[in-house]
């Protein structure tokens, strides 16, 4: 009976520690796990920018971006939406365009990105270029403008697909380092009857201030 007993709870205990030991390996991997960045004298500073308007540097970036042989989806980009009760979602999608207004993307009028866009407009966009070490993050509190059609597509699309534009009010740029002190600047809209405190916050053009934070 007690042999019974043991063997039973032997069993028991493989059963549910298995997962658990696993769980621990994984967990230790992950956590050993390091990529070199970029050299410490590629420093991404204030001087460092090709420009003060977030979009040409954003630009410039991309460019760099779509040229960089091993990035195969360079305008592959993570897409959050959240319900109007604040439960979140992300998922990527593709740009394919943008201008001084925003960046558009296509999708299906009736998923669930597109529906709760309609419930609750703010969202934010994330470009990850890993081989760049480089990422950018586009924009809490985004507006989305009216739905538009692509005019350049020869094929005719279903009635449920078309684009949407996301207008940003920040962007994040982000560049990875060796010693772990990674660069970020971020560009704002400057606030009506704002200060600027020289030595923190930097005048950027076309209404944007910009300021560098820490890693
Ligand atoms: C690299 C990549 C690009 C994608 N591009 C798009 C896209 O441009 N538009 C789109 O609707 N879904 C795209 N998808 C699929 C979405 O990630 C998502 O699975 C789908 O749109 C349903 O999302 P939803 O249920 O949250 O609305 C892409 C997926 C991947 C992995």
């Amino acid at each position: 009976m007690a042999s019974f007993v043991l063997s039973q709870f032997k069993t028991a205990c493989v059963r549910l520690r298995l997962p658990f030991i696993h769980l621990r390996c994984r967990m230790a991997d992950v956590a050993d796990m390091r990529t070199p960045y970029r050299s410490s004298s590629d420093t991404f500073d204030v001087e460092d920018l090709v420009s003060r308007n977030p979009f040409k540097q954003f630009e410039s970036w991309f460019d760099e971006a779509c040229h960089t042989p091993d990035i195969v989806e360079a305008n592959a980009m993570a897409l959050a939406t959240s319900t109007k009760n604040g439960l979140p979602a992300v998922r990527m999608v593709l740009l394919k365009g943008f201008d001084m207004q925003g960046f558009k993307f296509f999708t299906n009028y009736e998923s669930r990105k597109s529906s709760e866009l309609q419930e609750n407009p703010r969202c934010c966009l994330m470009f990850y270029w890993d081989p760049l070490k480089r990422s950018v993050l586009s924009t809490r509190y985004a507006e989305l403008e009216e739905e538009f059609k692509d005019p350049e597509k020869i094929i005719p699309k279903p009635d449920y697909w078309g684009g949407y534009r996301v207008i940003p009010d920040s962007f994040e740029f982000w560049q990875g380092q060796t010693n772990r002190l990674h660069d970020r600047i971020k560009f704002r809209k400057m606030k009506d009857g704002e200060i600027l405190k020289k030595n923190i916050t930097h005048e950027g053009e076309d209404g944007w201030v910009f300021e560098r934070l820490s890693p």
